[in-house]
């Protein structure tokens, strides 16, 4: 039987200030410099979770509805959502906080997989993520659904094969008609 871990053990927080080389001509957050810390919060969190190196192998979609600011604290909260054989999902959400005026907002959430590998860098099997929250077993419930389309797009997996995604196509024509 494989080991299992809480998803609560994989849990990180990171915290960034906003300093004059992480941002734009406009004094915003450059994306390029917050899908930084997002690699890196969410490849801690992998780690936890695994206790092995860990590649990241995919990036979901990732999109910015606010700017951030020069002077802004910037945090990051990343955990394992659930784990297939050698790869992890781990979802991330971002929150944004200008200390003087007191505001504070969730910049942006999102998914990174990541691969546990040997010294040899070759993939090697993690423990299964056991979730226990409402909210963490809704993020577990979802997982297998976002793996198979992020397999499908990157021609990893043939749409028919896509099981969970088909079941769930399925499921809304019905409710249509
Ligand atoms: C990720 C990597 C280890 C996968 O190696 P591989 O030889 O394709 O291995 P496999 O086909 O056996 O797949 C291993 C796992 O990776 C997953 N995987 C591979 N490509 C993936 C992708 N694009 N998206 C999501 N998962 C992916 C597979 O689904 C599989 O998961 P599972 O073991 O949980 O079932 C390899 O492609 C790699 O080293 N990539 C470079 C990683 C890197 O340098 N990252 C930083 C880039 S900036």
């Amino acid at each position: 039987m494989r080991k299992q871990k809480k998803v609560s053990e994989s849990y990180v927080i990171m915290t960034e200030l906003v300093l004059p080389n992480d941002t734009n001509t406009l004094h915003n957050l450059m994306g390029g410099r917050m899908m930084h810390w997002m690699d890196i919060v969410s490849a801690i969190a992998a780690q936890k979770h695994s206790n092995r190196i860990v590649v990241t192998a995919s990036v979901d979609n990732v999109s910015f509805s606010e700017s951030i600011k020069l002077g802004n604290v910037v945090t990051l909260e990343a955990k394992v959502t659930r784990a297939f054989n050698s790869s992890m999902e781990v979802h991330i959400v971002v929150f944004a906080e200008d200390i003087p005026s007191g505001k504070k907002f969730m910049s942006n959430q999102a998914f990174f997989t990541f691969v546990a590998v040997d010294q040899s860098g070759n993939p090697i099997d993690v423990p299964d993520a056991v979730p226990e929250t409402k909210e963490e077993i809704e993020l577990y419930d979802g997982a297998l659904r976002r793996r198979q389309l992020r397999l499908v797009l990157g021609g990893r997996m043939k749409a028919s094969e896509a099981n969970e995604l088909k079941s769930l196509f399925d499921l809304k024509e019905k409710s249509a008609k």
